[in-house]
């Protein structure tokens, strides 16, 4: 079963005597802000990759069948796209309950589309934390992925609503849409995959 990791955010004070703050969001945090945020705008965190390597077992799966979600990756030269919130810093007491299978806050720089740049947030899913998948073929995550369900609803919607927020950004992932075809395939009875090279690489477009 997974640690809660919200009384170890709760400790993290690091914005809590600033009237805002910034907060990076690449996965479900893209597509569902049901959260308040006083702007939102798109930005890239350098030096990191979205990979659906930190399973859900709260969200989009259950402990016995967990499903996978996205953290990040550490790969030197890369970036990451995502969506910036500017919220207040109590906004972050109900994020850490939603971000508690194994999320921690984490402090980053966040490059904005004018140039311009600020210090802020991320929830990170490091690989010590005891939901972390790991790495496997993308073939094995999709027939997960496709299968697992939880009390937010089916996994395979957080991976095609991702994908949709990705392309209205204006960026195709390898990671993230050959896991999507994959899935979708998986939803065709009959049908199987002939296989497109797996090219598990990714880089923001
Ligand atoms: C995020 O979206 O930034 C964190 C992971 C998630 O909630 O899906």
């Amino acid at each position: 079963m997974a640690l809660d990791t919200t009384a170890l955010n709760r400790r993290m004070t690091h914005f809590d005597d600033h009237d805002d703050l910034w907060l990076f969001g690449y996965g479900s945090l893209i597509w569902k802000a049901d959260f308040p945020y006083l702007e939102r705008r798109p930005a890239r965190i350098h030096g990191w990759v979205r990979r659906f390597w930190q399973g859900s077992h709260d969200h989009r799966g259950t402990p016995e069948a967990p499903g996978r979600v996205a953290t990040l990756i550490a790969e030197e030269g890369a970036t990451c796209l995502g969506m910036a919130y500017r919220i207040t810093p109590e906004t972050l007491r109900p994020l850490d309950v939603r971000e508690k299978n194994g999320y921690l806050r984490e402090l980053t720089p966040l490059h904005f589309e004018d140039g311009t740049t600020a210090m802020g947030l991320t929830y990170l899913a490091t690989a010590d934390n005891a939901a972390f998948l790991g790495a496997a073929p993308l073939d094995d995550m999709a027939r997960q992925i496709a299968g697992a369900e939880g009390p937010s609803g089916p996994n395979r919607d957080y991976l095609l609503h991702l994908e949709t927020a990705l392309a209205e950004l204006g960026v195709t992932e390898t990671h993230v849409s050959e896991l999507a075809r994959r899935v979708r395939l998986a939803g065709e009875p009959d049908r199987c995959d002939t296989g497109r090279p797996e090219d598990d690489t990714l880089r923001v477009q």
